[in-house]
Order: C-alpha cells, then sequence, then structure tokens
C-alpha cells in the first residue's frame, strides 16, 4: 500500500509540462503489434498502465526499452498470443490486444480486462464488432478465445460511442481484405492521434476526426516513429489546481483546440486565464461563480474532468449541479470530499450538486479510481491541514511524477510506503 502525504495549503506557484497522452499512447504500444520490427514512440508518458502493458507484450514475445520517454518496441517475433492474465486485469487498455493480435496472429485468448471502477464497462462493443469482421468468439467465464481465419471489410454501426472500441475495430479492420466502416466512431483528440499512427504505419483511414471512418483494408503494416500528443486531462487537471490554489502556473502542452467545453466552463465559473502557444497561464480569480456540467463524448465536457472540476464547485459560491452521462460509478469520490468539507448532494449515481464556497480540511481519504485520485490531490493541496490519500499506485496508473511535478510548482506531497 502507497499513499500520499499533503500538507496544505498552497498556493501553486511556476511553470509544468504536461506529459504525452495516456489514452494515446496505450492504444498505440497495443497496435505496435500490427507490424514486424522495430516501433519507436517518443513522447511516452512513463506510468504504470503503459510500464504493466510492455509487459505484457514483452511476455507475447516483444523485446522492448523504455528510457527518456521513448519507448522501442520490436515486434518481430510475437509468438504467443496468450497476454498474462494477471496483468491484462490491470489495465482497461489490455481490451486493445483483441484486435491487435487478432490482425497479427488470427487468434486471441484474453481474460476480461481491468482498469478503474467507475461502472460496469461491459465489452459488447468491441465484440460485437470482431465478430462483424469474421471473427469466432467463446467465452468461458471471464475468459475469451477468438479466432478468425480471415479478416473481411464490412459495416460497423456503433451501439453508442466508445473511445477504446472504436480504436480496437479500428485497428483489426485496417488489415482486414475490403472496405470497413465504423460510424458513431469516438472523434476524442487521443482517438485522432491514434488514426494518424495508424495511417503513418500505411493504414488508409479516411473521415478521421468524424464519426463515420472509412477504412480501406491493406495487406500489411510497417513498423514507425511516431511522437504522441499532449494528455488532455493531465492537462485540465494542472489547469484546475492552479486555479484551485489560487496561484500563477504556467501549463505548457495546453492544446487549444483539445478544450473547447473545459474553457467555455472556466469562463463561465469565473477563471482568470490566458492562452497562447500550446499553454495556459492561470492567473488568480476574484470569485467563482457556480456552474453546472454535463459530461459528453467529446467534444462536450470530458468525463476524466468531471471528477478535478468539482473542486472549482466547492469554492464557487453558490449551487453547482455535476450530471455525469458516461459512468455510473464516477461519483462516489464525492464521499471522500464530504469528509474533508465539501458540501455535497448526491442525489443519484449520475447526478450531484456541490453547495460551496465551504473551506476544505485535510484527512484521511480515499483514492477510488485514477480521477478521482487526482482530485482528492488538488483538494489535499488546498485544504487546510495534512492528507493521507490511500492508494497511491491508482494514480500513479495515469500521472506521470505527480510527486516531482507538483512538488515543484510548490505543494508539500510525499509518498509513503506501508511494508
Ligand atoms: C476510455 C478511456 C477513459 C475515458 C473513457 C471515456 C482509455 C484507455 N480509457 O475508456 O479514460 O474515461 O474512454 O472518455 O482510453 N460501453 C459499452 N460497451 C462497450 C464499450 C463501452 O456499453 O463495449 C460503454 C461504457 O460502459 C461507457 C460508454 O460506453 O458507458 C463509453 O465508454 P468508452 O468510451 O468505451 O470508455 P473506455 O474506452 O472504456
Amino acid at each position: 500500500m502507497e499513499s500520499f502525504v499533503i500538507k496544505g495549503p498552497a498556493k501553486l506557484e511556476g511553470e509544468v509540462k504536461v506529459s504525452g497522452s495516456k489514452n494515446a499512447a496505450l492504444p498505440m504500444v497495443a497496435a505496435s503489434l500490427l507490424a514486424e520490427g522495430k516501433t519507436v514512440l517518443k513522447n511516452v508518458p512513463d506510468i504504470r498502465d503503459i510500464r504493466n502493458l510492455v509487459k505484457i507484450l514483452e511476455g507475447l514475445g516483444s523485446k522492448t526499452n523504455f528510457k527518456d520517454n521513448v519507448l522501442t518496441l520490436d515486434n518481430t517475433n510475437i509468438k504467443s498470443c496468450r497476454p498474462d492474465f494477471k496483468l491484462v486485469c490491470n489495465l482497461r487498455a489490455s481490451i486493445m490486444l483483441i484486435g491487435s493480435l487478432l490482425a497479427r496472429l488470427g487468434k486471441v485468448e484474453i481474460s476480461k480486462p481491468g482498469g478503474c471502477f467507475i461502472g460496469s464497462r461491459p465489452i459488447d462493443i468491441h465484440l460485437k464488432g470482431f465478430e462483424t469482421l469474421g471473427a469466432k468468439i467463446d467465452q468461458r467465464g471471464e475468459i475469451y478465445n477468438i479466432t478468425v481465419d480471415k479478416l473481411k471489410g464490412a459495416k460497423i454501426t456503433l451501439r453508442i460511442v466508445s473511445v477504446t472500441a472504436t480504436e480496437n475495430i479500428l485497428q483489426t479492420a485496417v488489415l482486414a481484405e475490403g472496405e470497413t466502416e465504423i460510424r458513431l466512431a469516438a472523434i476524442e483528440p487521443h482517438v485522432v492521434d491514434f488514426c494518424n499512427f495508424l495511417n503513418k504505419m500505411g493504414a488508409k483511414i479516411e473521415g478521421i476526426g468524424t464519426h463515420n471512418l472509412k477504412v480501406t483494408g491493406v495487406k500489411k503494416l510497417k513498423p514507425v516513429e511516431y511522437t504522441i500528443i499532449p494528455d488532455q486531462i493531465e492537462a485540465g487537471t494542472f489547469a484546475i489546481a492552479g486555479i484551485a490554489s489560487k496561484g500563477e502556473i504556467v501549463v505548457n502542452g495546453f492544446i487549444e483546440d483539445h478544450h473547447e467545453s473545459f474553457l467555455n466552463k472556466l469562463e463561465e465559473i469565473g477563471a482568470n486565464f490566458n492562452l497562447e502557444n500550446d499553454r495556459i497561464a492561470i492567473k488568480p480569480s476574484r470569485v467563482l461563480k457556480p456552474v453546472n456540467i454535463q459530461t459528453e463524448i467529446y467534444p462536450g465536457f470530458p468525463t476524466d474532468l468531471q471528477a478535478p472540476f468539482s473542486i472549482l464547485q466547492t469554492q464557487a459560491e453558490g449551487t453547482s449541479e455535476i450530471f455525469e452521462t458516461i459512468f455510473e460509478g464516477r461519483l462516489n469520490y464525492l464521499h471522500e470530499l464530504s469528509k474533508m468539507g465539501a458540501s455535497v448532494v448526491i442525489k443519484n449515481p449520475h447526478q450531484a450538486s456541490i453547495v460551496g464556497p465551504t473551506p476544505l480540511y485535510g484527512t484521511h481519504i480515499s483514492s477510488l479510481d485514477l480521477r478521482a485520485g487526482a482530485t482528492l490531490i488538488i483538494a489535499s493541496i488546498i485544504a487546510l491541514g495534512t492528507s493521507e490519500i490511500n492508494g497511491a499506485e491508482i494514480i500513479d496508473r495515469g500521472y506521470e511524477n505527480i510527486v516531482g511535478k507538483l512538488t515543484s510548482l510548490g505543494a508539500d506531497i510525499e509518498r509513503e510506503v506501508e511494508e
């Protein structure tokens, strides 16, 4: 068990650089299996999810090297179609191995992927997509045996927009015979980055950035070098931390175009900021106004910033509403915020209201999922007294060097390891 001990309150000051996008890097690592030879990924965040996925690939036969955010994967000899069951359960993105192993070896035996407990997170859309491309699925309990003789392009309309289902089906379709159309495809910036990566490998995907992707199957893909975009969610999280702490910080790697809905909400709440050249400069705000947020698929307000944004709502003067439309288990962190002094009413699994402003006080709290963990860190930075956040490992899954980055901005944060 590891925990973060944070002494507050602190006013954050200085500059921070956003790491590469977790949700772009993970599918790219999995999709590197589509090509024989050496794939080189640059600006890869050094986070637990990446380390675990790389370990899984090593178990399949990949030779890897990960240093200074450059990840080399030599996938010349991939022999196994059986990713390590235990490691697969550690992260959601391991589901991407179904598509890449199916396209590479024609078969995959895999356990149900893990990841944050933020809802039931079924995988029916992925499986239906593979079946439509010609795969046969045998499910025994939590183990899936999936095989295909020949992948054949098809028209697939996703039941609902899903990020990893879009990416998973897409990476299989690029090597299927003929044309595939994926309708209701996800268009998050990291999905677009993933499509660009596949096209650099030689895939033929049209309609990138729209909900209608058209793929012309190719016989082979080549390994490439590719630089990953900055992490949209980490960028937003630091911006929120700066505003909440009433400090002056600059977040480098904040791509304005990725953040339209988020920036609209920052304006509405009365945050003081400037944007220029892929950076956001945060200045102290006078008074924060209450703001309602409703999570949506991109370009709507991202579900991954819903929890961090709630800290601003606890400091706004009046009642703010939260409507989490995508996951049914994403409001549980509000119980932890209540322990710190936030005035919260959870109306149902999707809706809550927060009445502010309330001071927050340091206490013993638990990081229930990745984004909830980042939220509690921000809360603890602005809280009076000392907080201890259990579950530091969960936060390490998605935020590179969080202690180092926040310490450089003036936060008093330390990691404690319990034997
Ligand atoms: C990805 C991100 C995660 C983010 C989420 C929403 C990665 C590794 N993770 O998760 O950080 O919070 O997008 O932006 O990129 N669904 C089904 N059946 C399926 C697949 C999804 O019902 O087969 C549902 C989910 O339960 C959810 C909705 O679709 O309600 C959207 O989920 P999805 O976009 O698939 O999220 P993930 O890809 O799991």
